[in-house]
C-alpha cells in the first residue's frame, strides 16, 4: 500500500490491508475481476482506487510469508480445542460447540440462549440497541452443519454452510441467484452470513428468502427429539418469525434443481446496487407448456411484513400465453397479494410498480434471451 501510493488520509487502509492479507493467502487468480471482488466493501474516498488495486496485483505476486508457515502449527492446535468452547463476560455466555452434540447440550444448559448464524442482525442488538445478551451459541465449528451434498435432483447444505461456501454451487445450479448473493454483502460478509441465518431471521427484505420460496425449497429442523421437514413457505410464519421451536436448529437447507425447461431468475433493487438493503426483490421459477404458463411460482420480499409468494397473480396467470399481452394487469393482480408499506426505501405505489415491473422483466428475458440485467450489460 506505501509502495503504491494507495493510502492518503489512511481512513479506509486497515479495511484494505486485511482484503490483501486474505487475497493473498486465498490462493485466487490475480485477474481484475478477482481482485475487485476481493476489495470489494472497503470505500476509499481519497485515493480513487487505481492505486489500491495495483498493491492488489503486488500483493497477489508477493512471496509466502510467515502466516503460511504456521498453517500446519494452527491446525494442529485446532484439533486439541475441547467440543464447546465456552467465553465469559461478567453475565454474558459465549459458546462455541464442535458437533451437534455438543450443540444440544449447549441448548439445554442456555436453553434462551440465541443462535448465532454470520450475526449480521444480531449485532445490531448489541451495536444499536445496547443489549447485553445473556448467552449466544455459534453454530459456525458444529462439523454436521457444515456439509454441501449434490444429489440426483437437489442439493442439501448445512445450516452452517456461509454464502462464500454455497456460492459456486449456486453459480452451477442457479445462476442469478448466485449473482445476488453477490451483492448481499462483500466477501467479508459472505464468509460469515449463512442462508440459514438469513431464513432464521425472517426478515421481510431477507433477499435468500423468496429464492427459496420460488424454488420450493424446504428446511430440515433438528433437535435431540428427532428431525421434521417443513417447505421454507411453512417455515416463515410472520414478520420475524418462524416455525423454529424451542431446541430446534436449522440442520440444513435443501433446494431442489430446475427440471428441464424450468427457467428461475432473481431479481433485487435497492438504492444502491451493491451491498445495499433491498427495497423490493422478486424471484421467479416459470414452467410453460406449448407457450402457456404451466406454472409460475412468483416470490416477493419487501412486499409485506414477510417474504411471500403472490398467490393472486400466480393463479390469474396459469394457463395464459407467456406473452406480453397480459402484463398491464399485473400491478392490479399484485395489489389483490400485497398491500406494501411506503418508507424511506421506496413508497407504497413505488413498490406495487416495480414488483410488476420485476416481472415484466422476467417475462422479456425468458421470451428474448436478452438479458435486461445490469450485472450483464
Ligand atoms: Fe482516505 Fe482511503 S485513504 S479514505
Amino acid at each position: 500500500m506505501i509502495d503504491t501510493d494507495a493510502t492518503q488520509c489512511g481512513f479506509c487502509t486497515p479495511g484494505f490491508v486485511m482484503a490483501l492479507f486474505v487475497f493473498h493467502h486465498g490462493g485466487e487468480p490475480a485477474d481484475s475481476a478477482t481482485m475487485h471482488e476481493a476489495l470489494a466493501g472497503n470505500l476509499c474516498r481519497c485515493t480513487g482506487y487505481r492505486s489500491i488495486v495495483e498493491a492488489c496485483r503486488r500483493v497477489a505476486q508477493g512471496p509466502a510469508d510467515r502466516f503460511v508457515a504456521e498453517a500446519p502449527v494452527l491446525a494442529e492446535k485446532l484439533s486439541s480445542v475441547p467440543p464447546c468452547t465456552e467465553y465469559r463476560c461478567g453475565t454474558q455466555t459465549f459458546l462455541m460447540p464442535r458437533s451437534l452434540e455438543a450443540l444440544f447440550a449447549a441448548m439445554e444448559q442456555h436453553p434462551n440462549a440465541i443462535l448465532l448464524g454470520g450475526g449480521t442482525d444480531l449485532g445490531l442488538r448489541v451495536s444499536k440497541d445496547r443489549e447485553a445478551l445473556p448467552a449466544v451459541i455459534a453454530l459456525e465449528a458444529v462439523r454436521e452443519l457444515r456439509h454441501v451434498t449434490t444429489g440426483a435432483d437437489a442439493i442439501e447444505f448445512g445450516g452452517a454452510v456461509t454464502y462464500s461456501e454455497i456460492l459456486p454451487h449456486l453459480d452451477r445450479h442457479f445462476p442469478s441467484f448466485g449473482a445476488m448473493v453477490r451483492r448481499i454483502g462483500s466477501r467479508q460478509i459472505r464468509n460469515l452470513g449463512t442462508i440459514a441465518g438469513n431464513l432464521a431471521t425472517a426478515s421481510p427484505i431477507g433477499d435468500s428468502i423468496p429464492c427459496l420460496l420460488a424454488l420450493d425449497a424446504s428446511v430440515k429442523l433438528m433437535s435431540r427429539a428427532g428431525e421434521r421437514v417443513l417447505p421454507v413457505e411453512s417455515f416463515i410464519t410472520g414478520y420475524r418469525k418462524t416455525a423454529l421451536a424451542a431446541g430446534e436448529v436449522i440442520a440444513a437447507v435443501r433446494i431442489p434443481f430446475l427440471a428441464p425447461g424450468q427457467k428461475f431468475s432473481v431479481y433485487k433493487l435497492s438504492k444502491r446496487f451493491d451491498q445495499d438493503i433491498s427495497t423490493v426483490i422478486a424471484a421467479f421459477r416459470l414452467e410453460r407448456l406449448g407457450g402457456k404458463v404451466q406454472q409460475l411460482r412468483a416470490a416477493y420480499g419487501g412486499m409485506a411484513a414477510r417474504a411471500m409468494r403472490a398467490v393472486a397473480l400466480e393463479t390469474a396467470v396459469k394457463g395464459r400465453p407467456w406473452e406480453p399481452a397480459w402484463l398491464p394487469d399485473i400491478e392490479t393482480l399484485l395489489a389483490r397479494d400485497f398491500t406494501p408499506i411506503g418508507d424511506h426505501r421506496g413508497g407504497a405505489a413505488y413498490r406495487l410498480r416495480a414488483a410488476a415491473g420485476l416481472l415484466r422483466r422476467f417475462q422479456f428475458e425468458t421470451s428474448s434471451n436478452v438479458p435486461v440485467r445490469v450485472e450483464a450489460l
